[in-house]
């Protein structure tokens, strides 16, 4: 059969995405630019025009073998298409019932990059010794779960892998026929006799030509096979095609949450649809995006391939462990099911499906294989003040000066790279920071802390000494010939980035941070150990570079390209510099690193940020959304650039900002260069003040947002919780990504971020009193679903508790947290409907590992009614560690805990100084520590929790019942 073909290849390059002020699109690749992402898209648009399509994959039966013992098998697989490839699967059920699926090319041409989880998981997963396989005719399957309710089911013609649960598909791996692995091949062989080379030009656009004989599936041209040139630069492709398709579908969830990080909703817009914002898949390529779009499925600095699939009936999830340029498109065929389509340029399958089926228990089994976010130094939770640049030791002090003048609480100064001379990171400018030691003493002497940039890019100078050891030890990224150091442009200039996939890398650079001197070695003996690290453009960004990074076609350690690794990338150096924190103390304190690149798994090294964001509306918004993605994908320890990175926003705007900021997990300002100076007391009455009582707020509740990251720590449970997270069978509340609750404390906040604003709604997702944490309003949800109107004027935060819950706080304000330690608590309880409400509080020492030999404070906190019908209250406070043996599972080891350890007696005169009780039924008779004196209390009246009308709740404030945080006590309040 023979077939005219028009080459387009060149008509496509002319097509790009709309250009907006600022962000360059030019700069970036569209899918239609990326040859492996064209094919992907053509594979798939061939198979919705063709009704008898049929997947080429299929396992070949004679191959399955079934390992004895543990529920995992292998087999070959072959394609159709190539008969003499060889594919081999892997099929493992963990002993949590996730199931990982590997697929790979067999005795090929080369080795495809199969290291990509190594990097991501904490260590390699248990399998289940309990399932078992069963090999029929037309597949392999295994039933397991508390009630058999999961199945798997691996097909063998075509190959095909499903999760059921209850006899209903939720992930179908192939299920739309679009698995393809692209073999490695050469160039000679990959051309059959009268196919078209790819890369002629438009003269020869008419040219008739023979057509392939697996046109069918992988097109009738070569497109982008063996070179591709964008914006100037040429990727030489020396392996050849050897992307990878794969769809996922969920046929029974109608949204999908996840792939982090792009500047858009929690609840993933549909991408094949008519919408021409979302016209291109979603992108994960870290990438270093000058003026990013506040809407768009671009990829930003980081990429979590974990994607969430919901319904009111289950969550599953999966992790798909690929460091490549990924693209994935995302649809929905009915409003109750999705279709994905991830094409990725190079790797393995590696894919792990998580059955739920809750979404905690997706967070737990995520946890169990990339690890949990670890537990922050506790002054890390406070509030950050950063600028490009504060100029001098000078500037530091004098800013830190002021906020102590205007009584606004900071716990952390940040230095961006103009501290260091030439951009060389770690040495000072002298003529500007002459003392910085000394400028860093002033700043601890309020417990403060100091943050300070180092970037991966070195400066190719010799006499920058970090450099040079990194050029002698041999451990600078490669060029594409991997013999010559790669040389790009960066800050520094001509720079070198060092190869951390490298291990002769590892120990060298954790020597850096030293104070002492190493004798011949280098090491930063201008440091103190409260100067902590921001690991900044570690995509890599590099000026001069393909989309602002490496050339794909470098070389790094292990012979791997950079297109193979470049996701995984950025996440080696906050690891490394974590380590290099910890090693530098004896005894270790907690590191803080923050990053701007991430991967699965980065969670265990520090915090990320949303990066270069706009001083707009729609930014703030977005930061939001950004926010909760990376939490459900294990980043929780996340925030975007108060005030907005570019831009002078107007008071108004900073104070929304500041609001945002305070209940993001992480807590930052930060300004570029050429915006006008924004410290908060920089402005005029009345929105100083307003900023101050935000910033004081932050303090308030640190005792919260401690506890919070303290459950991350354990299970894996993201400190910030969007509402299909806590309610899981509410549908009005899938998409919402605006408002969202702090961890479990009960606590739900919807930040205001639009101008002008008075009031606004929230949801509740149940028949639930919630009342407004300032005013104590009762606002009453209901079972369907009810939308209140909640005051939030510029001074007010729309910010409810739960009724239910208990919270802790600490309401002394001062100027940085740690000189908060010995500060009394005070309880607000939060009564529900029936008179019931819980909390806890997590503790310790906030800067050490202590906590893992079990220094810590850990109460719960219940209040509830001694009878029935009684309306008499009982507040008891207990020790949580003794009741929770899932604490073993990190950090707390049961064996080792004692509730009288040297932590909780170093607060033993820690007490709680005063308790709000809102929704009493009555006023009370008495109020009495369990065998004590009468307290002090004072009621107001107000509608009960029980009643069903809003209204001002009633109110007790009992006065200084002094009883110990460290404690058990009870305290009655008779009604
Ligand atoms: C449709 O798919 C089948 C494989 O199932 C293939 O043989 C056939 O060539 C395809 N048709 C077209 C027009 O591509
Ligand atoms: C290095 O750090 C240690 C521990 O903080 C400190 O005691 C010492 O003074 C520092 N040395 C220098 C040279 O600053
Ligand atoms: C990164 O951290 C993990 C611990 O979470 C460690 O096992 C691993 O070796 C580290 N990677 C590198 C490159 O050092």
């Amino acid at each position: 059969m023979v077939r005219p073909v028009i080459f387009s290849g060149a008509l496509l390059l002319l097509l790009s995405i709309p250009t907006s002020l600022g962000f360059k699109s030019q700069d970036f690749k569209t899918c239609a630019q990326a040859g492996f992402c064209r094919r992907g898209r053509a594979l798939a648009s061939r198979a919705q025009d063709n009704a008898s399509w049929k997947s080429p994959y299929s396992v070949d039966s004679s191959s399955i073998s079934v390992s004895s013992g543990e529920a995992s098998f292998t087999a070959g697989v072959k394609s159709s298409l190539y008969p003499d490839v060889k594919f081999g699967l892997d099929v493992r059920i963990h002993d949590d019932g996730v199931v990982r699926v590997r697929m790979d090319e067999v005795d090929g041409l080369r080795k495809r990059y199969d290291e990509a989880a190594s990097w991501a998981l904490i260590a390699e997963p248990k399998l289940s010794r309990e399932i078992s396989w069963t090999v029929g005719k037309k597949d392999v399957r295994a039933v397991y779960g508390t009630k058999k309710e999961n199945e798997v089911v691996v097909s063998l013609e075509p190959l095909r892998v499903s999760l059921l649960r209850n006899g209903k598909e939720q992930v179908v791996l192939n299920g739309r026929s679009l698995l393809h692995m692209e073999h490695y091949r050469t160039k000679e062989s990959s051309r059959p006799e009268g196919t078209p080379e790819e890369g002629l030009d438009e003269d020869d656009a008419q040219v008739v030509v023979q057509v392939k004989p697996n046109a069918w599936f992988e097109g009738e041209v070569e497109d982008g096979y063996w070179e591709e040139t964008f914006g100037g630069n040429t990727d030489t492709k020396p392996k050849g095609p050897e992307s990878l398709s794969l769809d996922i579908t969920f046929p029974n969830h109608g949204h999908v949450y996840g792939i982090p990080q792009h500047a858009t909703h929690l609840d993933l817009p549909t991408t094949t649809g008519e919408d021409p914002t979302y016209s291109d898949p979603y992108r994960l390529w870290n990438s270093d995006v000058f003026e990013y779009l506040a809407s768009s499925p671009v990829s930003l600095y980081g990429s979590i391939p974990v994607m969430h699939a919901h319904s009111a009936e289950s969550t599953v999830a999966i992790f798909n462990a690929v460091a490549s340029d990924t693209w994935i498109d995302v649809d929905h065929p009915t409003l109750k099911s999705t279709n994905t389509h991830w094409i990725s340029e190079s790797g393995i399958l590696d894919v792990f499906i998580m059955p739920g089926p809750t979404p905690d228990d997706i967070f737990k089994q995520y946890a169990k294989l990339t690890g949990t976010s670890a537990l922050p130094a506790h002054w890390a939770l406070g509030h950050h003040q950063c600028r490009w640049n504060y100029i001098s030791t000078d500037d530091v002090r004098s800013v830190q000066q002021r906020f102590d003048e205007h009584d606004m609480p900071v716990d952390v100064f940040w230095l961006d790279i103009e501290y260091a001379e030439e951009h060389k990171y770690f040495i000072w400018d002298k003529k500007m920071f002459p003392d910085p030691v000394d400028m860093m003493h002033d700043v601890e002497a309020l417990g403060r802390k100091m943050v300070v940039i180092i970037d991966p890019h070195l400066k190719r100078t010799d006499n920058y000494p970090v450099y040079k050891e990194a050029s002698d030890l041999g451990v600078l990224v490669k060029s594409k010939s991997g013999d010559a150091e790669y040389e790009g442009w960066c800050w520094s200039g001509s720079s070198a980035w060092i190869d951390f996939f490298n291990p002769g890398a590892w120990d060298w650079w954790r020597g850096l941070f030293k104070n002492t001197s190493q004798g011949d070695k280098w090491s930063w003996v201008d440091s103190t150990e409260s100067t902590y690290i921001w690991n900044d453009m570690n995509e890599p960004s590099v000026f001069n570079g393909p989309e602002i990074s490496m050339p794909r076609d470098n070389v790094h350690y292990g012979g791997w390209e950079h297109r193979d690794v470049h996701n995984i990338n950025g996440m080696l150096l906050p690891n490394l510099t974590s380590q290099a924190l910890v090693a530098r103390s004896d005894p270790p304190k907690r590191p803080f690193v923050l990053t701007r690149s991430f991967y699965a798994g980065s969670q265990r090294f520090g915090a990320m940020w949303t990066g270069d964001n706009l001083g707009t509306w729609d930014h703030m918004a977005v930061g939001i959304s950004m926010v909760l993605a990376n939490g459900i994908a294990g980043m929780t320890f996340a925030g975007s650039d108060v005030g907005g990175f570019f831009g002078n926003p107007e008071p108004e705007m900073l104070v929304r900002w500041y609001q945002v900021g305070a209940f993001n997990p992480f807590f930052r300002a930060h300004a570029h260069i050429d915006t006008k100076r924004r410290e908060p007391y920089l402005l005029d009455e009345p929105y100083r003040g307003m900023l101050r009582d935000i910033l004081r707020l932050r303090y308030t509740m640190l005792p919260i947002w401690y506890t919070a990251f303290h459950d991350a720590n354990i299970y894996g449970i993201p400190v910030l919780r969007p509402h299909y997270v806590v309610f899981p069978k509410d549908e009005a509340g899938f998409s919402l990504d605006d408002q969202y609750f702090i961890g479990d404390s009960g606590l739900l906040v919807k930040p205001v971020v639009h101008k002008d604003v008075t009031e606004t709604d929230v949801y509740l997702a149940e028949d639930q009193v919630y009342y407004n944490y300032f005013s104590h309003y009762a606002y009453r949800g209901s079972s369907k679903g009810k939308h209140v109107t909640v005051p939030a004027a510029l001074h007010e935060i729309p910010l409810l508790i739960r009724g239910g819950s208990i919270v802790t706080t600490r309401e002394r304000p001062r100027r940085s947290s740690p000189l908060m330690q010995r500060d009394p608590f005070t309880l607000r309880v939060a009564l529900d409907k029936v008179g019931y409400a819980k909390g806890q509080l997590y503790l310790d020492d906030g800067e050490t590992f202590s906590h893992l030999e079990g220094n810590i404070v850990w109460r719960q906190f219940v209040a509830e009614k001694t009878a029935k019908k009684s309306k008499t209250i009982r507040i008891t406070s207990s020790d949580l560690v003794s009741q929770n043996p899932d604490a073993a599972v990190e950090g707390v080891s049961l064996t080792k805990y004692d509730p009288l350890n040297a932590f909780a007696k170093s607060v033993e005169s820690v007490r709680v100084e005063k308790m709000v009780v809102m929704g009493l039924g009555g006023k009370p008779k008495s109020v009495r520590v369990d065998g004590g004196e009468e307290l002090v209390s004072e009621f107001t009246p107000g509608v009960a929790a029980e009643g069903k009308k809003e209204g001002a709740a009633s109110v007790l404030i009992v006065k200084d019942p002094g009883v110990s945080i460290a404690k058990d006590w009870s305290i009655v309040i008779e009604v």
